[in-house]
């Protein structure tokens, strides 16, 4: 394909010289246009922007100075090549330090302009490409360390899921957890950003149970009350965990953090109420009730699917959140879909339980 011609502007108010450059760069090719004054430069640079503008700079109304100034704040990456009179060399100093790319003195010689134009050209060629790669190298180091950031989110995720996968009660739960609380979000309209960070939060929200003594954790039964406030601290050590890695995801965070919130202010780990409660966080306490009531303790059989739906209405506006739980509600209409299968781990898929879909019949799980 052939390179599209390059677009020059030429101001200047004396018409002889105007047409001379004209010439000049019609000469080389150049798709050329002309002005006789700077603002009505300005004008045919809105109508359509130039590759290079050369300008006079003494003229009357607007001076060149004035124009190349406006058209560096308007139009970065046109190239502005001065035309000044021999006495008007010191002017023509001040304009390469506001971003000129060069001067050509009058009278000037066919070949010499001819020259400077081809060189002032090849500066403005190599700024820009000087600029695209300093762009692009800016994108790539913001994507590697974005990509760095997911990889280290990914190993948490895995050590999340290794220290469910040692309790049969909990295994699959911070993903059936997620999946439910995707739902929720999109019956409620989340925007995709906010979608990501709640996924990322309800994948990882108790993974502060790594801090939680190991015999509390896996206790066969009812916990003390001493036990039961071991185990709160949990969301309080997720978050202090993930605040490296997701610190530029505060949505991920509050999930974590507040994900055992209530709306009637009972709740943990800050006792914050209503509103007050990330909405994220909200719609995952729902989703991580559900689940723990429809997964089996060793102490205690599972909901069924409408027993639970009916605890969560019972529930709305006092444990959690109404319209969430409405939400819910709209997103799996008939109970007959839940509990969901454990959704399957790409990402983590391994040898003989790669893709093993545990289903509702088969799993036993506890929060
Ligand atoms: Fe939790």
């Amino acid at each position: 394909m052939k390179p599209p011609r390059l677009r020059c502007l030429v101001v200047d108010d004396e018409p002889i010289i105007r047409k001379g450059l004209v010439r000049l760069l019609e000469g080389q090719n150049y798709e050329t246009r002309a002005a006789s004054s700077a603002e009505e430069a300005l004008g045919m640079l809105e109508a359509e922007a130039a590759d290079l503008v050369v300008s006079d700079i003494e003229m009357p109304g607007m001076d060149g100075v004035t124009l190349l100034g406006e058209i560096s704040r308007r139009w970065p990456d046109t190239g502005v090549l001065m035309v000044t009179g021999q006495t008007d060399v010191r002017m023509a100093v001040q304009c390469l330090e506001r971003g000129a790319l060069d001067y050509i003195t009058k009278p000037f010689q066919i070949e010499e302009a001819r020259a400077r134009i081809a060189q002032a050209i090849e500066k403005r060629d190599l700024i820009l490409a000087n600029r695209d790669y300093r762009r692009h190298l800016e994108e790539r180091v913001r994507e590697q360390a974005e990509r760095i950031r997911e990889l280290s989110v990914v190993a948490v995720q895995a050590l999340a899921h290794a220290l469910e996968a040692k309790d049969a009660y909990t295994r699959g739960h911070s993903s059936r957890v997620c999946a439910y609380s995707s739902a929720i979000a999109r019956e409620l309209g989340l925007s995709a950003a906010e979608l990501n960070d709640l996924r990322t939060g309800a994948e990882l929200h108790d993974i502060g149970k790594i801090g939680v003594r190991e015999m509390v954790l896996l206790k066969p039964s009812r916990l003390t009350e001493e036990e039961y406030d071991h185990i709160k601290l949990h969301p309080v050590i997720g978050e202090r965990i993930l605040k490296p890695l997701l610190g530029d995801h505060p949505s991920a965070l509050a999930v974590v953090r507040s994900h055992h919130e209530r709306p009637d202010g009972l709740g943990f780990p800050d006792r914050l109420a209503g509103d007050a409660i990330p909405l994220v966080a909200r719609i995952t306490a729902c989703a991580d009730t559900f689940d723990a009531m429809t997964s089996a303790r060793p102490y205690r059989e599972a909901k069924s699917a409408e027993q639970a739906r009916e605890e969560l209405r019972r529930c709305a506006g006092t444990q959690l959140d109404a319209a969430v739980v409405e939400a819910f509600l709209k997103a799996y209409p008939d109970p007959a879909q839940l509990p969901i299968p454990t959704p399957g781990r790409p990402a983590f898929r391994t040898g003989s339980s790669s893709g093993r879909r545990d289903g509702p019949s088969r799993r036993k799980t506890k929060t």
